[in-house]
């Protein structure tokens, strides 16, 4: 099998570790080098600590070879399997999908990683409606179990099927649903990062005792607001966005603090500081 990534990103990245740690080679793209260079550095850094950890079967420079860093789409034609893990905006995703779609060879399976957007719309956008899913991988990739198999209006049962034995073949456990806004995992999980931080507006806590009631109280492994600034405040936006258009009610409304956080460009633990500083 030959696995293409698209975004080199924490999800692009953590996503192309595991395929090759899986046996894959490997293609992963983005849009500039540096990005590239910085997706790498990540990797490494992962491989090393589960190699540490005796977690790897391989060594971290052989898993590390299996994958092939590019800036360029043509790269991508003979794939078997090409999973996008840009950033969640429908447009910017729907532009790379019409690409692929004329790019990679017509039997090859377009996935996307997407955290809330019409799968069935993506699809349309790449031509390729059958050969066309969600495959929705758990942030910090490495370490999380579930992968989110999301059928669009026209997926193949061929394609679904295919898509479950890879994520299976890659350790992770995949879990079917159908495309509606937000699938099954962010309908459930961002309404209530979104009421945290509704929270820390209206001054019922601080962000501290907010994380920790939840940690203590639910035993959660990380606060809702340490989580949303590990996910990204721009992605909970996005994925805010979506289920409050998609589903047409106001309690999905995004709270106000939040739009405000992502237009002063404080966007959680990938830009230094969110409801936290890093
Ligand atoms: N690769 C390799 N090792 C990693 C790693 C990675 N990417 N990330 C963390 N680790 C390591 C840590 O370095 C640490 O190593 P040491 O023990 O040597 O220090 C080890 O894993 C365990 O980490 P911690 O002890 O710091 O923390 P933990 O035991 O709480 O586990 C966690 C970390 C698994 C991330 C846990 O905090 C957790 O489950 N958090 C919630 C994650 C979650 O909810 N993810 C879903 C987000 S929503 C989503 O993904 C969907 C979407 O569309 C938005
Ligand atoms: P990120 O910001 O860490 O990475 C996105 C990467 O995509 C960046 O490196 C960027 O340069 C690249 N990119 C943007 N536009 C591109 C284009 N047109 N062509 C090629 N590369 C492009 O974002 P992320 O957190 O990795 O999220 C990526 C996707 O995964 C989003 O759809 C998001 O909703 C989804 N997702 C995120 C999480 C999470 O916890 N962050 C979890 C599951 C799914």
């Amino acid at each position: 099998m030959k696995f293409g990534v698209i975004g080199a990103g924490q999800m692009g990245g953590g996503i192309a570790q595991v395929a090759a740690q899986s046996g894959f080679d490997v293609v992963v793209h983005d849009q500039q080098r540096a990005f590239l260079d910085r997706g790498r550095g990540v990797i490494e850094k992962s491989l090393g600590k589960l190699h540490e950890k005796g977690k790897l079967s391989d060594a971290p420079e052989t898993v590390l070879g299996r994958i092939h860093f590019t800036t360029d789409l043509a790269d991508f034609a003979d794939c078997d399997l090409v999973v996008e893990a840009i950033v969640e905006n429908q447009q910017v995703k729907n532009d790379l999908f019409k690409r692929l779609g004329q790019i990679v060879k017509p039997e090859g399976i377009l996935a996307s990683n997407t955290s809330s957007i019409p799968i069935t719309a993506l699809a349309t956008a790449s031509g390729r409606p059958a050969q066309f899913i969600g495959m929705h991988f758990m942030n910090p990739v490495p370490l999380m179990q579930l992968v989110e198999v999301i059928r669009g209006y026209q997926t193949s049962d061929d394609t679904a099927r295919i898509v479950t034995e890879t994520a299976e073949k890659m350790g992770k456990t995949p879990l079917a649903c159908n495309d509606f806004p937000g699938f099954v995992s962010n309908r459930i999980l961002m309404p209530m990062l979104n009421e945290a931080i509704q929270c820390v507006m209206e001054g019922v806590a601080e962000p501290e005792a907010i994380d920790g009631i939840m940690k203590l109280g639910m035993n959660h492994p990380m606060g809702p607001l340490t989580l949303a600034d590990f996910i990204g405040l721009d992605t909970c936006l996005a994925i805010m966005e979506v289920l409050h258009q998609g589903l047409g009610d106001d309690k999905y409304r995004p709270s106000p603090l939040l739009r405000k956080m992502v237009q002063a460009g404080l966007l959680g633990r990938k830009s230094g500081e969110g409801f936290y500083k890093y």
